[in-house]
């Protein structure tokens, strides 16, 4: 496969709401961002994943776009943005912004002409449809709880959202939606950035009639298309959000003989702890030995032929180190070995801001507290079907959104040294123990372990480039693999639970020695080794 920059490279989302404030007005903003580009550099990082800026009136934090071209007041100015891109580029990272078309804001001037008659001319830049017997037109529900169906008075019809009723749908069966799309593409494109992440870019070829939304027939015909008229001659990273994607259909997306996108975020790993056929909000815990089995297939199936992108989490997902770690006795151990098996693996690995110092999922007491419009929508909803306050309360607190918006942890001053003002989201009352300025000053932080990891990747091809196989896929507590390229080969042997372990390997090596640990002395002989609670060890063989 032909090498590319992104290969090696490692990215940092930001939440820009919840990253820094630098006016006082409780709100994140891009000069915030200007003003820790340092920190990002010293962590190592290459590329940000912005999530979006644009003029939005936030109903679903700026995943509702009110205009492409512009940005969102709260957050600054486009000389802000054009500093930012400038500033970034300068110190070697490049921005990635976040691109979302499935749907806009319906205070998108597109929409606001939309619905004022069926024969405007934007009436099919969105998807109308007649009431069938005086109802929805079919089943279709919104990611949001409730039909996906809106009825607009004015017009006598339902348009279609998948997510918010404030988040129309676009029609791209419509081939000038296409040409609005790829002109504002070029226009951020113009401005140097360094790719696009594509929000729910499996819907875009939706078949609303038929009930069809993810994959549609037409998706990878669209994307081609999409990649000739605008990124295909610049050398960009895109990844595309793809909820169902099996390795099957990543390998349509990112196969680079097919022009379409560099990677795609897959979730099957993200899932396996909700109730199968159910939703997120359905919990059961999760069963390490169907997690290797997962990675284990990505790995393999991708491997040569398309590229992985690894994350744990996202602005839409838990604090990994409370979900699937320890975020009490052994948060430091667990957050360690998070990181050590993900960012060894072949792909590109995405950090989501405050991961790398550990930051934990929160809990409100009241469902006031919260801001997500996903979780206050699903608490009236499954209020009004019979479920009981606590058991909603324990589902927002396992997998909601806002245990990933909570601003980001600067320091111990007030609200974390995020804002002076008033936060727009209270922070997690631990930042005074978990917060940057201690894990700068503490070598053995977290954010030394992540900071190493990406120098590792760095400094080792057998990281980027390696084959990876799975070792004791049966084992029930140790995650381990190794990776192997020309005369290098990576152990990475991991402790998942909080009770020690043994592991025993099955070749002799001879050569071996630590690149890297979490505890402070781990052992070096390579025939059975003792591991502590998630005690995680890289070792590099010569062979
Ligand atoms: C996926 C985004 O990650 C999420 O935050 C958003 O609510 C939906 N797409 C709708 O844009």
């Amino acid at each position: 496969m032909e090498k590319k920059w992104w290969h090696k490279s490692v990215v940092y989302q930001i939440y820009p709401r919840s990253f820094m404030d630098s006016n006082q007005d409780g709100i994140g903003d891009l000069n915030g961002i200007i003003e820790k580009l340092d920190y990002l550099k010293l962590l190592g990082i290459d590329v940000i994943w912005l999530s979006p800026v644009y003029k939005s009136p936030n109903d679903d934090n700026g995943y509702d776009i009110s205009d492409y071209c512009d940005i969102m007041e709260e957050f600054g100015t486009m000389e802000d943005m054009d500093r930012l891109i400038s500033e970034a580029n300068d110190k070697g990272i490049k921005i990635v912004m976040d691109l979302v078309v499935n749907h806009t804001s319906d205070e998108h001037p597109w929409f606001i002409e939309s619905r004022k008659s069926k024969d405007n001319p934007y009436r099919e830049y969105y998807v109308w449809r007649d009431p069938v017997q005086n109802a929805e037109p079919n089943g279709l529900q919104s990611v949001f709880s409730g039909s996906a169906w809106e009825f607009d008075e004015e017009t006598g019809q339902y348009f279609l959202h998948l997510f918010s009723k404030r988040q129309p749908d676009l029609n791209w069966e419509n081939p000038k939606v296409h040409e609005e799309v790829y002109n504002m593409m070029n226009f951020w494109l113009d401005k140097g950035i360094g790719g696009f992440r594509m929000d729910v870019i499996d819907l875009i070829g939706k078949l609303p009639d038929q009930e069809i939304t993810g994959n549609g027939p037409k998706l990878h015909q669209y994307l081609q298309e999409m990649n000739a008229k605008t990124f295909g001659n610049h050398d960009v990273l895109t990844v595309g959000e793809t909820w169902g994607a099996t390795p099957e259909i990543a390998k349509l997306y990112s196969d680079p003989e097919r022009n379409e996108l560099s990677m795609v975020f897959q979730f099957e790993h993200i899932s396996l702890d909700q109730q199968e056929g159910k939703e997120k909000w359905d919990l059961k815990p999760l069963n390490l030995l169907d997690l290797k089995a997962v990675f284990n297939k990505w790995q393999t199936q991708l491997d040569g032929k398309a590229w992985n992108s690894l994350f744990w989490n996202n602005h839409d997902l838990p604090r990994i180190v409370s979900r699937w770690g320890n975020d009490q006795e052994y948060r430091k151990e667990s957050a360690k070995m998070l990181a050590t098996i993900l960012h060894l693996m072949q792909g590109t690995p995405y950090i989501y801001q405050g991961e790398e110092i550990g930051m934990t999922n929160v809990r409100f007491d009241k469902i006031t507290d919260y801001d997500d419009i996903e979780t206050r929508n699903m608490y009236h909803d499954r209020i009004s079907k019979g479920y009981s306050h606590e058991e909603i309360m324990e589902s927002i607190y396992t997998k909601g959104r806002d245990n990933a918006r909570t601003p980001m942890q600067w320091s111990e001053s007030e609200h974390g040294g995020f804002t002076s003002g008033t936060p727009w989201l209270s922070l997690n009352p631990n930042f005074k123990e978990i917060n940057v300025a201690e894990s700068i000053k503490d070598q053995s932080s977290i954010f030394h372990h992540y900071r190493k990891l990406i120098e590792l990747r760095k400094q080792f091809p057998v990281i980027v480039y390696g084959s990876f196989d799975m070792l004791a896929e049966d084992d029930e507590n140790v995650f381990a693999y190794s990776r192997e390229l020309e005369d290098e080969k990576l152990l990475i042997v991991a402790n998942f639970t909080s009770n020690k372990t043994t592991f025993q390997f099955t070749e002799q090596y001879e050569d071996a020695t630590i690149l890297l640990t979490n505890y402070e002395a781990s052992g070096v002989q390579l025939d059975s080794i003792n591991l502590r609670p998630y005690e995680a060890i890289v070792y590099k063989i010569k062979l």
